[in-house]
């Protein structure tokens, strides 16, 4: 069965054409065009601009697609993309491509949860040699797990702890109930002069930080609840920053701080997410590295402690067997280290599971994979008229 899928919910444009026999999985294209270098000049996803990238690379990224799969186009059977979450004019570019496809190659066509595509990326195992990691290993297979599986799905636009019976079968038994982990990674980022996406640079820079020089909070990690909540941390940092400032400016009153704009950056600008219109950043030089490095090391560390903590206290209560990673967060090496660690410390009948590194962040291909298990279960495939994209989608 051939699946070609469609993702662009934010901003990666993405298409996939995977080949599916039985259990094997042969990945006959996985294109994915990133917006991040425009984006990231204004410090965050501008909606308007994504969606104007997505009208204009949609069709190179599909014929680019066809031609690394080499199969004419009536060769496909299904068509897959992405319907919600994510950003409204964004979908409406990949869904409305998805309608068009199916409309004229006459095939059915699958709409997915962008989240139910982030959990199934963990299904995607390379077949013999395990090193290898990236699709150019091209063969896979299909993870045949047991369940109850936990996963935990941390990107941009979403932190929460997901309980998985059986396939397809979802319950959201806890969630962020304010800023997402990847978010609170890009905010501060942003608050640190160092652009975006966040969580790659942060990361990159805590290798060189003390993890254990600033105190920040770890936010709701003894609540009896399995919700998050990363605002109050991001503003903790916030703080520190201001603080330091403020200690320099009493120790040098000669010299004018007022180019360093962090006084003036006003925190309600800070709280909506990826939707948010780009702010100052911090001079460089007034943030030497090793303070930067520090503030990293001490904020990941904090997102790590709690996002462990909680799925495991959950992995714990509903006695799991496989606990997984989803979203863009979960290519930090770091949590999938101690991750790693704690699960085999503290749940010794539990394994941990990750997705292979190109499946982390947005791609098509895990829209695919999702779209395999419910043509499988013959469950949600629709005709190009009755599908459309909805912002505000919840996983179910
Ligand atoms: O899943 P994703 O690609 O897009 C959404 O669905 O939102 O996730 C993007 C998020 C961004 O917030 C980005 O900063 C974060 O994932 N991210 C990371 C890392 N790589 C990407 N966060 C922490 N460490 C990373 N290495
Ligand atoms: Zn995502």
């Amino acid at each position: 069965m051939i699946i070609l899928s469609i993702e662009t919910s934010c901003d990666e444009t993405a298409a996939a054409i995977v080949n599916f026999k039985n259990n094997k999985v042969k990945v006959l294209a996985n294109v994915v065009s990133s917006q991040i270098k425009m984006h990231s000049e204004f410090g965050g996803v501008v909606p308007s601009l994504a969606s104007r990238m997505h009208l204009k690379n949609i069709t190179p990224v599909l014929r680019q697609a066809f031609r690394f799969a080499k199969i004419d186009k009536n060769k496909i059977d299904y068509i897959a993309a992405t319907n919600g979450p994510g950003l409204i004019p964004a979908l409406m570019l990949g869904v409305g491509a998805a309608k068009a496809l199916s409309y004229a190659l006459d095939k059915p066509i699958v709409p997915i949860h962008h989240i139910e595509g982030h959990i199934y990326a963990n299904w995607l195992k390379p077949i013999g040699n395990s090193k290898l990691k990236t699709q150019n290993s091209k063969l896979f297979e299909l993870w045949a797990p047991q369940f109850p599986i936990l996963c935990l799905t941390v990107s941009g636009g979403h932190t929460q702890i997901v309980l998985i019976k059986k396939d397809l079968n979802y319950e959201i038994i806890g969630e962020t109930l304010d800023d997402a982990a990847g978010e609170a990674f890009d905010k501060v980022a942003k608050l640190l002069g160092l652009g975006y996406p966040g969580g790659p640079i942060i990361e990159k820079i805590a290798k060189q930080g003390n993890r254990n020089k600033f105190k920040f909070p770890r936010p709701m990690m003894n609540s009896k609840d399995y919700n998050f909540s990363f605002s109050g941390l991001k503003t903790a940092v916030l703080y520190e920053m201001r603080n330091r400032k403020e200690k320099a400016r009493l120790k040098n009153p000669d010299v004018n701080f007022n180019s360093a704009k962090l006084q003036d950056s006003p925190i309600s600008s800070l709280s909506e997410g990826k939707q948010n219109i780009p702010y100052p950043k911090l001079p460089i030089t007034d943030c030497p590295l090793q303070y930067q490095a520090d503030i990293a090391a001490s904020f990941q560390q904090a997102v790590i402690d709690v996002l462990i903590s909680k799925t495991i206290k959950a992995a714990e209560d509903y006695k799991i067997k496989n606990i997984i990673l989803g979203g863009g967060v979960s290519a930090n090496k770091e949590l999938r280290k101690q991750f790693d660690q704690a699960v085999k410390k503290e749940l010794p009948f539990s394994t941990f599971h990750f997705p292979l590194a190109f499946l982390t962040t947005d791609n098509s291909l895990m829209i695919a994979i999702a779209a395999y298990k419910r043509i499988m279960r013959n469950k949600g495939i629709k005709t190009w008229k009755n599908i459309k994209a909805n912002a505000n989608l919840r996983l179910k």
